[in-house]
């Protein structure tokens, strides 16, 4: 979650740091620091460790006094794991005598340990990070009179725990040394020297040829190349592999923030995810699938196992599951399942659900899972991130880089992948033919039209809504069925964009509780569009009304009625329940971001929170 880079070559490195600082803050953003390494006598060379609380923007206005020239150095934005935010525990952290400087991503999980046997032979510890303990290990095998590589490789293996590393030593002037156990690492080649990030979008411009680095692995960077060897030393030659992304892709391509262009891009999503998916046959065509049918046939439970977004998503598809394919669904947080006993068998079905495909409780509930004999299925954006490298199948969500912390279209992504898998059960359980599913597979795909035309027509719409929640202390969701799923993605996305407070229910369990909460103007929002339990739902809305809420419906086109109740009413276009979540959500994001706006909030790097959560 927290972002790393550095160079070594033949240009200024503090331009080339704080570049790409500024392309990976989206990852983790409470401080930010680099260190410059700058010649001194023949051969050695001195480190300026600059650091600052706060976005990239404090770093670069302090360095902009900064007239050394160096042209090595590594950086690092920070989430914090270990330690407050604080200028102390900022990365890089150096070793007692100031000429080793690392920076980190991960976490040691050994690290009370470290420290006290560390404190105890001499080492001084001057933060309350768990990366300090690299800066004191490496600096005690290079006084051993190992070289850095050696002395990384060493510290290395005394940490238990997820690292991607880069080291810089003052008396190997122009090296970087790198190393990485799970936790992402990219090196390449540029025309002015060589880099290395943890995620690629910091090295873009200088390459597209990059290396991704394994577990396990380590490179030397210079300026001239980069060695890379395996935990022994042994010389290894890692796969190259081309990106071809364009910068603008992580732009922000005309709009006020990237939470809002990435809720434009939704109608593409639909359709990308879609693409290819079914055969001229009329079967559903999952490339990635890795189960034989027969083995999807014997499913008899499912688990979708996810965080946050991504769990909401499983809710969706839990309902989807259970009507269709008519096999049980249990939707759990996966850092719930991880640590209880689940009831698996070889014929249950685990869907891991994923934006980042790096999230540390849904990985460990894929292993655990596994373990026990589950068949796993992953749902991600990342190609190649660890859920899809761990799951026996995968679909990807063709969401594209998301680079808002909070998810929008990779929710819709996920969830028109979800239909797919859904719909792929209830056909091996043939409770689907071919006709209905080439139906639903065609109404599916008119969602992304239908996502559009919200996106065309409702603005003014979201906008005078959101004046409802400016000044509110807390808000209600509600709806029912899918409706109430749906809710909960909407309550999630308001409190944390805009900080304040809401919560989801079910609209028919307001009587038994929630309702003591209303009073005149407190905000509820439903999701009223037209469904089974339509009626049920605005039953419930009156009782909120009689009590004085101000209400914000969220309903189907041509629902005059629903007027006489909603305060304001945001429309979204006639589509099947089962697909009412990639529709009915989108007002819910924009709503989300208008209340955030007007309360003057960052929407898309919100207080606390980081876009990829790779640790417990
Ligand atoms: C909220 C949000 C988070 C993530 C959650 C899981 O907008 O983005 O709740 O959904 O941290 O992340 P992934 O999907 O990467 O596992």
């Amino acid at each position: 979650m927290c972002g790393i880079v550095g160079f070594t070559g033949k240009d200024q490195a503090q331009k080339i740091l704080v570049e790409g600082l500024k392309r990976m803050e989206y990852r983790g953003y409470d401080s930010a620091g680099v260190a410059l390494e700058v010649a001194s006598a023949a051969g050695s060379a001195r480190l300026d460790v600059i650091r600052r609380v706060g976005k990239v923007a404090g770093l670069e206005s302090e360095l902009e006094g900064y007239k050394e020239l160096s042209t090595c150095g590594i950086g690092h934005t920070r989430w914090a794991t270990h330690g407050r935010p604080s200028t102390a525990n900022a990365h890089p952290h150096v070793s007692c005598d100031g000429r080793i400087a690392v920076v980190h991503n991960g976490i040691v999980e050994n690290f009370a340990e470290l420290r006290e046997e560390l404190t105890a032979s001499g080492h001084t510890f001057r933060s309350d990070t768990d990366t300090e303990v690299f800066a004191h290990l490496i600096e005690e095998a290079y006084a051993k009179g190992r070289d850095l590589m050696a002395a990384v490789r060493d510290a290395c293996g005394r940490v238990v725990g997820a690292y991607g590393l880069a080291v810089v030593c003052a008396d190997e002037p122009g090296v970087i040394a790198v190393a990485r156990k799970d936790s992402p690492i990219v090196i390449g080649r540029g025309e002015k020297g060589s880099y290395v990030a943890s995620d690629v979008i910091a090295l873009i411009e200088a390459t597209r040829d990059v290396v991704v680095l394994e577990d396990g692995q380590f490179a030397k960077l210079t300026p001239k190349g980069v060695e890379y060897t395996d935990a022994e030393g042994n010389a290894i030659e890692p796969e190259v592999t081309h990106v071809d992304w364009d910068l603008d892709m992580a732009e922000k391509g005309g709009y006020p923030d990237f939470m809002l262009k990435e809720i434009h891009e939704q109608p593409r999503v639909v359709r990308d995810t879609l693409v290819g998916r079914m055969t001229a046959a009329g079967e559903l065509d999952i490339d990635e699938l890795g189960l034989s049918l027969e083995e999807l046939n014997d499913i008899d439970r499912v688990f979708v196992i996810a965080c946050g977004t991504s769990y909401h998503a499983g809710l969706i598809a839990k309902n989807l599951i259970e009507s269709w394919a008519r096999i049980p669904t249990e939707v759990e947080a996966a850092s719930e399942f991880r640590y209880r006993d689940p009831i698996i068998t070889p014929t249950t079905l685990v869907v891991a659900v994923s934006q980042s495909g790096e999230t540390a409780d849904t990985l460990a509930a894929i292993r655990d899972a596994r373990i026990k004999g589950a068949k796993v299925f992953g749902i991600t954006n990342v190609v190649g991130s660890p859920v899809a490298r761990e799951s026996d199948g995968v679909i990807y969500t063709k969401a594209n880089k998301e680079i808002a912390v909070a998810s929008t279209k990779s929710f819709i992504g996920q969830v028109v992948s979800l239909t797919l898998l859904s719909m792929l059960l209830a056909q091996v359980k043939y409770r689907l033919t071919t006709k209905q599913a080439r139906l639903l597979f065609r109404e599916l795909g008119d969602t992304a039209e239908q996502v559009q035309h919200i996106l065309d027509t409702q603005g003014a719409a979201v906008r005078e809504a959101a004046e409802v929640c400016r000044d509110a202390h807390s808000a209600l969701f509600v709806g029912r069925g899918m409706g109430a799923a749906i809710a909960c993605e909407g309550a999630l996305k308001l409190k944390e964009i805009s900080y304040l407070h809401a919560e989801a229910y079910a609209a028919g369990e307001m009587k038994h509780g929630p309702i003591a909460l209303i009073d005149p103007g407190f905000p509820v929002i439903a999701v009223a569009t037209k469904s089974p339990t339509y009626d049920k739902t605005v039953s419930n809305l009156m009782e909120c009304r009689a009590r004085g809420a101000s209400i914000i419906a969220v309903a189907t086109e041509g629902d005059e009625d629903i007027k006489k109740i909603a305060d304001h009413v945001i429309y979204v276009p006639r589509c099947r329940d089962a697909f009412s979540a990639i529709t009915a959500s989108v007002p819910l994001q924009l709503l989300a971001r208008e209340v955030a706006l007007l309360r003057g909030c960052d929407v898309d790097q919100p207080r606390n929170l980081a876009k990829s959560v790779t640790v417990e």
